[in-house]
């Protein structure tokens, strides 16, 4: 499995390359990862794109979960959230009805964010492949995903990961979203 941090170099399109490092981030990195969501969330040009997580829940993941940003010039331009294939009402195997024991095999990947200065590496997919490769190796079966229908950037990184919608329906507060699947 991918031992952390990770050095990659990543390029545009455009042919431009730049040097990123990925690290699995601790309790300590909280700040800086709500401040990198606000920032994204503040600069959506339509914020119904976008749930923010509440800060008690990054807190819980951090110790709780995996969670992972990506930096560059050491500084945090990305990241990333995976709920780990355990029992919660966090659990996306919960908004499908899934019982307990499917819960146990299912991953919920909750977060993706990236700066619109670094937009355009392909962080969305490289965050998709490296929690799939973790769930994987913690017995995880299943990865569930919500997206809200508009989000055509992430759903459009999504349905070419694998994924595949197997619902639409109200959500967060009524927020209608996609859940989508992929067997692992
Ligand atoms: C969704 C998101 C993570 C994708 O970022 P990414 O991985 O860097 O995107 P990609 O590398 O797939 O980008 C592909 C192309 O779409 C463009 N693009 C990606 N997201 C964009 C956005 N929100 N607005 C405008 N253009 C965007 C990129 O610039 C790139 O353009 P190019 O092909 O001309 O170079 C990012 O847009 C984002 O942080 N959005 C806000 C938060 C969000 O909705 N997260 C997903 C739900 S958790």
């Amino acid at each position: 499995m991918t031992d952390f941090p990770k050095r990659i170099t990543l390029s545009r399109h455009s042919g431009q390359t730049m040097d990123f490092e990925i690290r699995r981030c601790a309790e300590s990195d909280l700040k800086d990862i709500l401040d990198l969501q606000l920032k994204v969330y503040d600069d959506l040009c339509d914020p119904g794109l976008y749930a923010l997580v509440g800060e008690e829940d990054i807190h819980e993941s951090l110790l709780e979960d995996y969670c992972f940003g990506t930096y560059h010039d050491d500084r945090l331009i990305a990241f990333t959230m995976m709920i780990a294939n355990r029992i919660s009402h966090r659990n996306y195997g919960t908004y499908v009805g899934y019982p307990e024991e499917r819960q146990k095999h299912c991953v919920s990947l909750e977060i993706s964010l990236v700066d619109r200065d670094y937009r355009g590496f392909g962080l969305q997919r490289l965050f998709v492949s490296l929690r799939e490769e973790i769930a994987k190796a913690h017995g995880a079966k299943e990865a569930l995903v919500t997206i809200a229908p508009g989000n055509d950037y992430s759903l459009h990184n999504l349905l070419n990961s694998g994924y595949q919608i197997m619902d639409t329906r109200p959500l967060y507060e009524g927020a209608v979203r996609h859940i989508l699947s992929k067997q692992l």
